[in-house]
């Protein structure tokens, strides 16, 4: 695996894999690597000859009192588990190669799904997000790029970037991994401690009363958000930020479930701000 932090060896990276017809494929992460992140390299590595991986914490997508100045770095134990991994390039650039001095354009989804949940809690949040990703768009030239569906409406709204903008690239979607207890993997979950962590298990287990409502043919959405406020409030370490049943395509809030929805959850457990969601489609039901 070779590793690059300059626009300039990047660029002759793609340069060559263009000259030999290399199909290329990005995963953008923030680091702190776990098995979530690498099988999106595994799902990168079924779409292109070449797969990408950047590390870049975007300070641009963090609100002030967030996380930024903690966010776990960990850049030689994700270099070690990428190499492993099959990753070809490691992609580090720092601040200035992404945001040069004097930038002053950012990348912003204006309307849904942008705007609700995410948009309304971590304001700044989805235009970092578009920026950074308009950017390494830019500079890797992916002809593919792998998002986790775990953070499912920042997958939404790169997916209406890319449409928006018609940029040249195929999104493509790798599922959630989980704990054996149902956890969804995070970086963050590096910040809960011993019992926190066995907190953090009340959001799979509100998403499975969820599901377990849907499939027994439950379409009402005040319903279904009754259900997941219920069993969030059995953990009195739990602080929820929203749980909601949304439009799969747009984030905006649905009363009745007609089409494919997601129920997003973000929800504190001490200092920790997790989010999950499950996906739901009443067609595939029927
Ligand atoms: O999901 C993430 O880790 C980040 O939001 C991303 C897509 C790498 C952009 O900084």
């Amino acid at each position: 695996m070779l590793t690059v932090s300059t626009e300039e060896d990047l660029r002759r990276y793609r340069r060559a894999a263009r000259a030999t017809g290399h199909r290329v494929a990005l995963v953008p992460t923030m680091g702190a690597l776990h098995e979530g992140h690498l099988s999106l390299v595994d799902e990168a590595r079924r779409h292109a000859d070449r797969v990408v991986v950047s590390i870049f914490v975007n300070p641009a997508q963090f609100g002030p009192g967030e996380d930024l100045g903690r966010y776990p770095r960990t850049p030689d134990h994700d270099a070690a588990l990428l190499a492993e991994r099959g990753c070809d390039l490691l992609f580090l650039p720092e601040v200035e190669t992404i945001y040069p001095p004097g930038a002053v354009t950012f990348v912003e989804v204006t309307g849904p799904p942008a705007r609700g949940l995410e948009g309304s809690f971590r304001p700044g949040h989805f235009r970092g997000v578009a920026t950074v990703v308009t950017v390494l768009f830019a500079l890797v030239e992916p002809e593919v790029a792998v998002f986790g569906e775990k953070d499912a409406q920042q997958l939404a709204v790169v997916r209406r970037l890319v449409r928006d903008l018609r940029l040249p690239v195929t999104i493509v979607a790798a599922p959630t991994v989980r704990e054996e207890d149902g956890l969804a993997r995070s970086s963050r979950n590096a910040y809960l401690s011993p019992p926190e962590r066995r907190a953090a298990t009340v959001l799979f287990r509100a998403l499975t009363a969820a599901r377990e409502a849907l499939e027994g043919g439950e379409r009402s959405a005040a319903q279904i958000r009754a259900r997941l406020r219920g069993v969030l409030a059995e953990e009195p370490a739990a602080r929820v930020d929203y749980a909601e049943v949304v439009a799969a395509d747009t984030f905006e809030p649905v009363e009745v479930i007609a089409a494919p929805v997601i129920v997003p959850l973000a929800v504190h457990i001490g200092g920790t701000r997790l989010i999950d969601n499950l996906h739901f489609d009443p067609e595939r039901e029927s």
